[in-house]
């Protein structure tokens, strides 16, 4: 099992997100963590397609894209376009699951299906054999700089389980609210991809990074 930072430029400074980006790259962050927002199915907007264009030749970083978007499989092809290598959606903005999942394998990406903090553990089951990631909400979807909600350690939890059940070693991504006090936790719950905005970027951006995957490395 790899365990990968993925840092989420929606906290970067965008005056300078090349360097910022850069700084993660050269530090170990392995993925880049691309937060989508419509203002639909959150309530606040982000960046879209022209930014990932412009910034996936920037690292050999994975581009994580997380659509918080509602009905996304509009969107899948224009990601790949743009440089996406993984795709994240959620499972409560989809009208059709399977179909939005099998359109990103289509478009051949990675795969992710996200849950918010109020969806519960029991409805990721049925996709474990179609994804390549589960990625956990620990804040409510929209905004950066939130606090962690403890309870998602037992969801967590839950979707290892379930996964081992079924034998299936897919990555769990966990996003928002970590930091270098709690990312413990959150990997002996059985996350291996971190997401970090607020606890990444900043006046300390390489230092950061770097904490953050000495930590991640005690689990290789
Ligand atoms: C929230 C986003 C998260 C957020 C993480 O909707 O999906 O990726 O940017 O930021 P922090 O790490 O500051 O909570
Ligand atoms: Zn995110």
């Amino acid at each position: 099992m790899d365990y990968i930072l993925a840092p989420s430029i929606l906290a970067a400074d965008f005056k300078v997100l090349g360097r910022e980006i850069q700084e993660t790259e050269k530090n170990g962050a392995r993925y880049l963590h691309y937060d989508v927002m419509d203002g639909m199915f959150v309530p606040s907007i982000s960046f879209g397609m022209p930014v990932l264009a412009s910034i996936h030749d920037a690292s050999d970083q994975v581009m994580d894209v997380h659509l918080m978007v509602q009905e996304p499989i509009r969107y899948i092809e224009d990601f790949r376009k743009a440089g996406a290598d993984l795709v994240t959606v959620h499972l409560e903005a989809c009208a059709d699951v399977d179909a939005t999942l099998g359109k990103i394998r289509e478009c051949g990406l990675k795969t992710g299906l996200s849950i918010c903090p109020e969806t519960p553990a029991e409805s990721v089951e049925p996709y474990l054999k179609d994804i390549d990631m589960i990625l956990v909400m620990s804040v409510h979807p929209g905004f950066g700089g939130q606090k962690f909600i403890p309870e998602s350690l037992d969801k967590i939890r839950k979707i290892r389980g379930m996964m081992e059940a079924q034998g299936i070693s897919a990555d769990i991504e966990v996003d928002g609210g970590i930091g270098l006090s709690n990312v413990r936790e959150v990997l002996n719950a059985g996350a291996n991809v971190i997401v970090a905005g607020s606890a990444v970027f900043g006046d300390r951006t390489a230092e950061n990074t770097r904490e953050f995957m000495e930590i991640l490395r005690e689990y290789e």
